[in-house]
């Protein structure tokens, strides 16, 4: 069963926006999402932080030749570099969020997230178990409404283990590029209550099994209505778009 948002900001604020920036979360608001997707990744110290890739280049260019890495950087350092200025100049300045930062940001706008855990490589379990703590840790802190509690999600199934066992209560679902035929078995050993999966590997079929097994299905990232309201048709409940000017929060309501 599905009982979160059905129609999410990818990466914050899709393409409007550079990517898992707290600049992105205010577009997509502007927009109208209350839901987002967003990635996280550890630093050198261990630090959970919004990033999508692991190396410097594509977002970040501070350092010589854009080169570097998320995992060989100290937050203190990396909070400090241009997550905007590879999207536009009217971002620049815009800074690498932590993911602490963004958990207030999102408690106070009441805005829900699917929190994809994303491992620099050979950091998996640790990725899981640390960024689990911290949104254990905040919630303590901060309670907020149920409706409001996040969704981990993750390609790295090792990382979804540890966060099982850190926060087993906070809900779980599994992420797979291409649906592997024991997608089953590894939902059930990870607890997980949902399916991510990439729209183009999902077919009519596979969707029918997945929902008549009871777990909710969730596509990334579609960003065309037709192909939306086509999935939507096969039974996926919810689905993430980059297209936030053209697929609108309440597109499924
Ligand atoms: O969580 C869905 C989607 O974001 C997975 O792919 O590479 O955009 O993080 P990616
Ligand atoms: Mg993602």
């Amino acid at each position: 069963m599905w009982q979160f948002p059905k129609v999410v900001a990818h990466r914050g604020g899709g393409k409007l926006a550079p990517e898992n920036t707290l600049a992105a979360m205010r577009c997509g608001l502007a927009y109208g999402f209350k839901a987002v997707e967003f990635d996280v990744m550890l630093t050198q110290d261990e630090v959970p932080v919004l990033m999508h890739d692991p190396d410097f280049g594509r977002t970040i260019k501070e350092t010589a030749g854009g080169t570097g890495s998320v995992a060989t950087t100290l937050a203190s350092s990396l909070t400090q570099m241009d997550a905007g200025s590879w999207f536009s100049a009217e971002f620049a300045g815009e800074r690498v969020p932590l993911l602490w930062d963004v958990l207030q940001f999102c408690r106070e706008q009441q805005i829900w997230m699917n929190i994809e855990i994303k491992p620099s490589p050979g950091t998996a379990e640790r990725t899981g178990a640390v960024v689990a703590q911290m949104v254990l840790d905040f919630y303590r802190q901060y309670p907020v409404p149920a409706s409001l509690m996040p969704l981990f999600s993750s390609f790295e199934l090792e990382a979804l283990a540890q966060a099982q066992r850190v926060a087993p209560e906070i809900a779980r679902a599994a992420l797979f590029e291409r649906v592997p035929p024991d997608w089953q078995q590894r939902l059930q050993e990870l607890g997980a209550v949902a399916l991510h999966t990439n729209h183009k590997v999902l077919t009519p079929e596979l969707a029918h099994s997945i929902k008549q097994a009871g777990y909710g299905l969730f596509c990334y990232t579609v960003n065309d209505a037709a192909r939306a309201r086509e999935i939507v048709g096969w039974g996926v409940d919810a689905f993430c778009t980059d297209r936030i000017d053209l697929i609108g929060a309440d597109f499924l309501a």
